[in-house]
């Protein structure tokens, strides 16, 4: 690190000085990014932003943050979102039972002493437990961690309005204990299955990415990347075959995560070559719903010849 700046803003690569140099090393940590989501993630990295993803299910969103904390050689910190995650999940919660017990073992010893000196004991560091958010922010080390703050849209507004707050201090006051800061900004992921819309305050705060599936050139080279045994031939026509199933308008279209499987699947049965046998004997690692199945095989033909779908 050279100089205040450096300290306070920017966490890229040692030696990365270009999105282009960046798509290189995600490359390297098995993850393919197109243009427009290794510009993003250059800028994020470089101007210590926020970064906020949004996209469909498995188009690859959760494995940014991922790639990232193997890049930069830093731990991952990841904070899942469900509804009603509140602070006590998110930040921090005080140890009751360590409390309790630190509690009976004075009386027992008859050196709680002096009633209002022990309970701030009570309120000290050694009986908080750190959630993930304060864990980014405590963290000591030459990089920032990297935070994941995965599926986003599954919390409430109320931790949305709190989460907003976080990032734009990097800070946390614990009312017991003082304020807490970042020595320096956490590489922020922050992601959306997009089943609610963010809003435009914590967007604000963040530089977004839209992912979109990817088309099948991309798709092939991530499967050949993913699954080296995977022969070239049945990687394409795994790949043609998944974006024929995303236009056929299906309750769950598959995402990056079931085309891998699938061809991992067709693998390890030793498959050189699809056919409608073998695209029925592993439906069920690619398709996971029954109507969406049935429809399939009605298809299967058309998967085979990368048709439009029906
Ligand atoms: N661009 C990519 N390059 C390599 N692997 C990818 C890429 N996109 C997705 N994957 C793989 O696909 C799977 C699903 O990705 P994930 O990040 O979990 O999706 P999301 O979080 O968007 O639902 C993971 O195994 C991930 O490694
Ligand atoms: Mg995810």
């Amino acid at each position: 690190m050279n100089g205040a700046a450096d300290e306070r803003r920017g966490a890229l690569p040692s030696g990365v000085s270009s999105s282009l140099d960046l798509s290189e090393r995600l490359r390297g940590g098995d993850y393919l990014a197109g243009e427009g989501l290794s510009t993003a993630i250059f800028l994020a990295l470089k101007l210590g932003r926020p970064l906020f993803l949004e996209g469909e299910a498995g188009v690859g969103k959760t494995e940014v943050a991922k790639v990232l904390s193997r890049v930069l050689d830093t731990p991952l910190i990841r904070l899942q979102c469900y509804e009603g995650i509140d602070v006590n999940q998110a930040v921090y919660e005080w140890d009751y039972a360590r409390q309790l017990l630190h509690i009976r073992t004075a009386e027992a010893l008859g050196t709680a002493g002096d009633r209002t000196r022990f309970e701030d004991e009570l309120y000290t560091r050694q009986f908080l437990v750190s959630r993930p958010l304060l864990s980014a922010l405590e963290h000591h080390g030459p990089m920032p961690p990297v935070l994941l703050i995965d599926e986003i849209d599954r919390a409430d507004d109320e931790f949305e309005a709190f989460l907003l707050e976080i990032l734009s201090e990097f800070a946390v006051t614990i009312p017991e204990l003082g304020t807490i800061r970042a020595e320096r900004p956490p590489v922020a992921i922050l992601t959306s299955n997009r089943t609610r819309e963010v809003h435009d305050a914590l967007k604000r705060r963040c530089l977004y990415f839209y992912i979109d599936h990817p088309d099948i050139a991309r798709e092939v080279e991530i499967v050949r990347l993913r699954v080296p045994d995977a022969e070239e031939h049945l990687a394409r026509q795994v790949a043609t075959a998944v974006q024929t199933l995303r236009n056929m308008d299906l309750y769950k279209p598959p995402g990056i995560a079931e085309t891998l499987d699938w061809t991992e699947a067709l693998v390890a049965l030793g498959a050189k070559e699809l056919d409608e046998d073998l695209i029925s004997a592993t439906l069920g690692s690619v398709v996971k719903y029954r109507e969406d199945q049935q429809r399939t095989m009605g298809a299967a033909l058309s998967l085979l010849a990368g048709g439009g779908g029906g």
